[in-house]
């Protein structure tokens, strides 16, 4: 933390729908620890973030609400700006992309890339939706994905496997807009030339150097984060359009040659918006917005999900580069996903946890929810949520660690010294709450809390949130520790010096709580300062000045200080609440069941790409005859079957036991690929396949002659 000042930005959220769980833990949450962390530090800290208003996301999401982008995007920008707001997210301007301030920033960088001779202008053959009249880039374009075969991957993504893709890339690609197959037709766009960008991206990305410079150690980079950048770059960075055939976005400027009816990229005008953003807060402030995105003095840090990687890591790097004056991210810090009971979260599916229902339906728990997500933050691979795991973490950690602590000493100051902190002789000893000290000492234990918050605070300085978080409950823990290895309830008669200093040191745990945890639990903070009657935190070097007095040994609340009536810090949530969450995902689940009833369209596997004659004649498929069959131990899905081929019998393993008891397939004629390589499944080798029909709920039906037919017999 050497920097002079810092910007933070998180990921721009697409206004065209609410915000769940998955982007709190994602980008959100973390980067919202960080920042309040930063400022109880006494740091120069800026926080932006916005509404990312462009896009095929919004147009798209237009079309279906049957309305116009501008009323989706003031819907959902509101809604999100709110809800950030409920859940605490302490961002100093949320700004949105359809602001004037914006459209300038991001024209007048699109001018000075065009100057500086970034782009090439090309004209080639892109896809276009002759029933709507429009080119299908990036969403507006679906099909399957070239790397997982996921059939609904986007045109510049696939969801499921991370990819970063084309429309050209995918396999049956049809639009969005109208579902259908779309053809080709030449349009002219400029490319900025990110291949001239590659050499320095992976020296910069690998090493932290760029001209010459060492601007930040590699090793501070989370390795899924590097791995990904690298990855790409392997494949060799191509040109990449940065305008596109829209009428909604930001207008490519006037003045440019051939700029009619083209916008700017999504991704070029976006990650431009931490900018106007910066610039708006400055404007707001007072302030000056250059020294924050051209100082070297600056650390520039993204939080984002690992979706965005490449955006964050290579091309908007590469943008601000390519223009000249900006400084690189110090760190990426990006996070994995969360899942949510077992399944990958999804807003078309409805499988959520809606941050507005939540901040509704559990006021006033607003720091449960955060505490949640910080315990499960998918920092380096992907984590789950589950409501069960949610009211564990409340009931055991929130109310009977720190909850429980905090209403122990201010019940017993009252009960013993009418809530007045109370004099102590600090040489008297007593029994350490610290595993690692046996006798404590009242101005040695205030050094080792100041050891604790020095250890959670290096914990956030290297994003790792999960283990400062654990820091910070130990401190707890020390706490009840302490009053439970000393047990005042019994001592406060035969030794009542001692408990004295044992309170007033609980007393200043209490007290530096009620700092340490505002990273995480903003509003607890905000009671627990009521509770012990000191001034509310200013958010401004808070953490420092407690820090200042604990190396020193020094108490951080004085004795004689009257202490409010204590109050309950968080209380347990009940099986009932749970309970009915539960229940909601469950109706969620049921929806999305494919119906049976004939109303509903069924849902076709999207074809696979076109093979030749020779390809399908490599096949060797048989006829056969199923002669035994048996479970096989351990698996669910597996039969091991014997299968008659007339000149031999072949052991094949079948995963069809969840639809057939063996005694059901005993005498099936089947057809087999017979030429299949062997392999091995549950230690047995499988030497080739059966082929099943499949219907749209996965259920299975042999394929076989229409009579009886002899075994081994090719099939063509
Ligand atoms: N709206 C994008 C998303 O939700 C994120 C944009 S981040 C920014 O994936 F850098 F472009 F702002
Ligand atoms: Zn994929």
């Amino acid at each position: 933390m050497s920097k002079k000042r810092y910007l933070v930005t998180a990921a721009l959220p697409y206004a065209n729908g609410p915000l769940h769980i998955g982007h709190l833990a994602g980008a959100y949450l973390p980067a919202d620890i960080f920042v309040r962390y930063l400022r109880l530090m006494g740091k120069d800290v800026v926080f932006v973030c916005g509404s990312d208003e462009h896009g095929a996301a919004i147009t798209v999401k237009a079309r279906k609400e049957e309305t116009t982008p501008r009323a989706v995007v003031d819907k959902y920008h509101a809604m999100l700006r709110d809800t950030f707001q409920k859940i605490g997210i302490s961002f100093d301007i949320y700004h949105r992309t359809t602001e004037p301030i914006h459209h300038q920033t991001s024209q007048d960088f699109f001018r000075k890339l065009n100057e500086n001779q970034e782009f090439l202008e090309e004209t080639t053959e892109q896809y276009y939706d002759e029933t709507v009249g429009q080119f299908l880039a990036d969403r507006y374009i679906v099909g399957t994905c070239p790397v997982c075969a996921n059939p609904d991957a986007y045109g510049d993504q696939c969801e499921k496997c991370g990819s970063t893709l084309s429309p050209t890339d995918l396999i049956h690609p049809h639009s969005m807009l109208s579902g259908s197959v779309p053809v080709k037709r030449p349009t002219k766009h400029w490319f900025l030339r990110l291949d001239q960008h590659e050499a320095w991206l992976r020296e910069w990305i690998n090493t932290g150097i760029a001209d010459g410079i060492q601007l930040h150690n590699p090793a501070d980079w989370k390795n899924h984060v590097i791995g990904q950048c690298n990855s790409w770059l392997d494949q060799g960075l191509q040109p990449r359009a940065m305008t596109r055939d829209l009428d909604w976005g930001v207008d490519v400027p006037q003045e440019i040659p051939g700029s009619e009816g083209k916008k700017l990229y999504v991704w070029l005008d976006a990650p431009i918006g931490y900018i106007s953003a910066t610039k708006q807060w400055a404007l707001d402030k007072g302030k000056d917005w250059e020294p924050y995105w051209k100082s070297d003095e600056t650390a520039l840090v993204h939080f984002i999900g690992k979706d965005n990687i490449v955006f964050h890591c290579l091309i908007f790097p590469a943008i601000l580069k390519a223009h000249g004056g900006f400084i690189l991210p110090e760190n990426v810090p990006a996070n994995q996903f969360l899942n949510l009971e077992g399944r990958k979260l999804s807003t078309s599916k409805n499988w959520a946890v809606w941050v507005h229902e939540y901040c509704e339906e559990f006021a006033g728990q607003e720091d449960v929810l955060r505490f949640n997500m910080i315990k499960k933050m998918p920092e380096q691979s992907d984590s789950e949520f589950t409501w069960k795991g949610f009211q564990e973490t409340n009931n055991n950690e929130l109310v009977n660690n720190l909850a429980n602590f905090v209403n122990r000493v201010l019940v017993l100051s009252h009960k013993y010294y009418a809530g007045v902190v109370p004099r102590i002789e600090p040489e008297i000893t007593f029994n350490s709450g610290w595993e690692t000290a046996k006798t404590g000492q009242y101005n040695e234990e205030l050094n080792l809390l100041y050891d604790k918050l020095q250890e959670m605070g290096a914990a956030i300085e290297r994003y790792e949130l999960r283990e400062a978080l654990r820091i910070l409950m130990e401190i707890s823990s020390a706490g009840n520790a302490l009053l439970q290895f000393n047990e005042p309830w019994k001592t406060v008669k035969e030794a009542p010096e001692m408990v004295k200093v044992v309170m007033n040191l609980a007393i200043q745990y209490v007290a530096v709580l009620s700092v340490a945890i505002r990273p995480f639990l903003p509003f607890a903070a905000d009671r627990l300062r009521k509770m012990l009657n000191l001034n509310p935190l200013q958010d401004n070097g808070d953490l420092l000045e407690i820090l200042n007095e604990l190396v020193e040994g020094n108490p951080v609340i004085p004795a004689q200080h009257a202490l409010n009536e204590p109050e309950h810090l968080f209380s347990r949530i009940p099986d009932e609440v749970i309970e009915k969450q539960i229940a909601k995902l469950a109706a969620t689940e049921q929806q999305n069941q494919p119906q049976s009833d004939s109303s509903s369209a069924t849902s076709y596997q999207p074809l696979k790409e076109m093979i030749q004659f020779d390809d399908f004649a490599k096949l060797d498929l048989r006829t056969g005859t199923i002669l035994t069959a048996e479970k096989v131990d351990k698996s669910k899905k597996l039969l091991k079957l014997s299968v008659d081929l007339g000149f031999e019998t072949r052991t094949i393993l079948s995963g069809i036991a969840e639809y057939f008891t063996p005694e059901q397939v005993v005498g099936q004629q089947v057809v087999i690929v017979a030429n299949l390589a062997p392999r091995v499944m549950m230690g047995t080798e499988s030497q080739g396949m059966i082929l099943m029909a499949e219907d749209a709920e996965g259920k299975l039906s042999f394929v076989s002659p229409a009579a009886a037919w002899p075994n081994g017999m090719g099939v063509k």
